[in-house]
Formats: structure tokens, C-alpha cells, sequence
């Protein structure tokens, strides 16, 4: 990183300070989108400071002008994204909406016969979300309709992305899974890699990984989607983004489809084209 030709920095600049930071609460908002909340402040700053010392940068001040000025779309943003993103996530979490998808896909391949049935798991972290979709699909749908459905996942950051699709866990990861699930799923780790398991290839097929900002224009997966996971995500959005965010995944369900979101999160108002059923569970209006 070239230094030279740098304005001294003024005379009460304390570099990794609360001041000093004070641009990049702007950036991360501004540009990003995401409000850092006051009490995640310290963390983020440790944790972007070990970042960026790094990459032998001496300041945030430093890491604002010659880094997220320079280009809004490189690697410093990134780097921001995945570090104020919390990816907390587990297998078969909420699990009732699991049953719920599964009755539901498995109506869906009654009716067109041939035709594929595809959901999007929006906001996957490192991949629990989506596996477990496949997983509850590959016990209940008989192995022949397998090939029918489509798991579509995306999320925000590139580095969760990549968790997802390497699908390694550690023994922590997969606590709570039952050995009936963790011997059909997954494969243990040898050697190096022992400890760790290993989604089967049979479930990490069904799944196709994509990088998508929800909050960017262009979503590159499909529409008409029957039913959409957004669960836990919106609360990385402001109040009066949030209603827009659920109308532009109802953009991309077909009528009558289904939004599933976290069951602590909280939509303020109506939106015109999406009906509330109970506190997750949305549908697009037929
Ligand atoms: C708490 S995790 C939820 C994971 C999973 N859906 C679940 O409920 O277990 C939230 C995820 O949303 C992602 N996220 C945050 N803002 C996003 C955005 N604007 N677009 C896409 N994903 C986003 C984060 O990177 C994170 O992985």
C-alpha cells in the first residue's frame, strides 16, 4: 500500500481511535447499508483491526481513503460485509418450517408432473439452512422426485459462501443432530480432517450457491419460486427497509407462493402483495 503523498494526519488523529473509526460507521452505512449497532462497535473495531494491520495498513483513517475511496466494490467493502454480518446459523434450525417446506414440495411435484420445484434459501450463512432443506427432502420425497427440486442459496458474504459450499462442519456445528441423520449425511473426516464431517454429495448436489446482495438490484436467481426461506436476515435492516425487502422477494414468488421468515423477527405494516398467516410465515397473494 503506497503511502507516499499522503496528507499528514491533523494533530489530534490518534490512529484505531473512536475517531478514527467514526468514517467507516459512515461507510458501512452510507454505502453498505448496514447500521453498526453501538454494542457491536468494539468488536468490530478489534476484529478490523487485526484485518488491516495485516495488510500493513496504520490506520482506519488509512484503510477509508486509500482503500474504501478508492473502490467502493473491492476488497476493503468485503471485508467490512463480513465482519458486521452476524452468521450465526445451525442445522435444522426452527425445525417446524422444515415439515412445513417438505409437505409442501412434495404437493407441488403432484401437480405439474415433470416440471421442477425450486426454493431459495435468501441469507444462508455457511450453508446449514440450505442442507438441511435437502436433507429433510431426501427422507421424506420418494429418491426419484430428488432430481426435481432445486435449492437455490445466496447470501451477502463471500466468506459464509465459501464455508457453504466447502460443507465441512466441525462436531459443534452438527451437536444435536441425531445419528440416524448424522450417519446418512455425512461423511467423518479423515487425517487432517479428522473430527470434522463432511455433508454427503447426494445433499450438496441439490444445492446451488449464488452471491446475492438483498439489498442490490439484481438478484440473480429465479422467479416464480413456490417458496422462499428469508429467516434471520432482516434484522440486518433498517425499519422502514424491511417492508420493502419482503416486497421484492414477493416479486420473485409465484401467487399463492410462501415467505418463510425467523420466528423472532418483526415486520412493521402490511405490504400490498404479501398476506401474514402466522408470525414466520407469509404468502403472496393468489
Ligand atoms: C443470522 S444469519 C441467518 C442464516 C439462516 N438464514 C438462518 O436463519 O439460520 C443472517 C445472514 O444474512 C446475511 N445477510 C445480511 N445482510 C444481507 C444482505 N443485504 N443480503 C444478503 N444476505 C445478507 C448475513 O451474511 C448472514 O449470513
Amino acid at each position: 500500500m503506497a503511502t507516499s503523498g499522503a496528507l499528514p494526519p491533523p494533530p489530534d488523529f490518534e490512529a484505531w481511535s473512536e475517531k478514527d473509526f467514526a468514517p467507516i460507521v459512515a461507510f458501512l452505512r452510507n454505502v453498505i447499508g448496514i447500521t453498526l449497532e453501538s454494542h457491536r462497535m468494539g468488536l468490530m473495531q478489534a476484529r478490523l483491526r487485526s484485518r488491516l494491520q495485516a495488510r500493513n495498513l496504520t490506520s482506519f483513517t488509512q484503510f477509508h481513503d486509500q482503500v474504501l475511496r478508492a473502490d467502493p466494490t473491492g476488497w476493503g467493502t468485503q471485508v467490512l460485509i463480513d465482519l458486521s454480518t452476524v452468521n450465526h446459523t445451525a442445522f435444522f434450525r426452527e425445525p417446524a418450517h422444515f415439515t412445513f417446506m417438505a409437505e409442501k414440495v412434495a404437493a407441488w411435484l403432484k401437480e405439474g408432473p415433470g416440471l421442477p420445484v425450486r426454493i431459495w434459501s435468501a441469507g444462508c450463512s455457511s450453508g446449514q439452512e440450505p442442507y438441511s432443506m435437502a436433507m429433510v427432502l431426501a427422507e421424506t420425497l420418494p429418491p426419484q422426485q430428488l432430481p426435481r427440486v432445486e435449492i437455490w442459496a445466496s447470501d451477502l458474504s463471500l466468506e459464509m459462501l465459501k464455508v457453504a459450499a466447502g460443507a465441512i462442519y466441525t462436531s459443534r456445528d452438527v451437536q444435536g443432530i441425531s445419528q440416524q441423520r448424522l450417519k446418512r449425511f455425512f461423511l467423518l473426516g479423515r487425517g487432517p480432517r479428522e473430527g470434522s464431517f463432511r455433508v454427503v454429495p447426494e445433499i450438496r448436489d441439490m444445492v446451488k450457491f449464488r452471491h446475492v446482495d438483498l439489498r442490490n438490484s439484481v438478484w440473480p436467481v429465479p422467479t416464480d419460486l413456490p417458496m422462499i426461506f428469508c429467516r434471520n436476515v432482516s434484522i440486518y435492516f433498517a425499519e422502514d427497509e424491511r417492508l420493502a425487502l419482503i416486497e421484492r422477494l414477493a416479486q420473485h414468488l409465484r401467487p399463492g407462493g410462501w415467505l418463510v421468515m425467523g420466528n423472532g423477527e418483526i415486520i412493521p405494516g402490511v405490504t400490498p402483495t404479501i398476506r401474514k398467516h402466522s408470525p414466520s410465515l407469509y404468502q403472496k397473494e393468489a
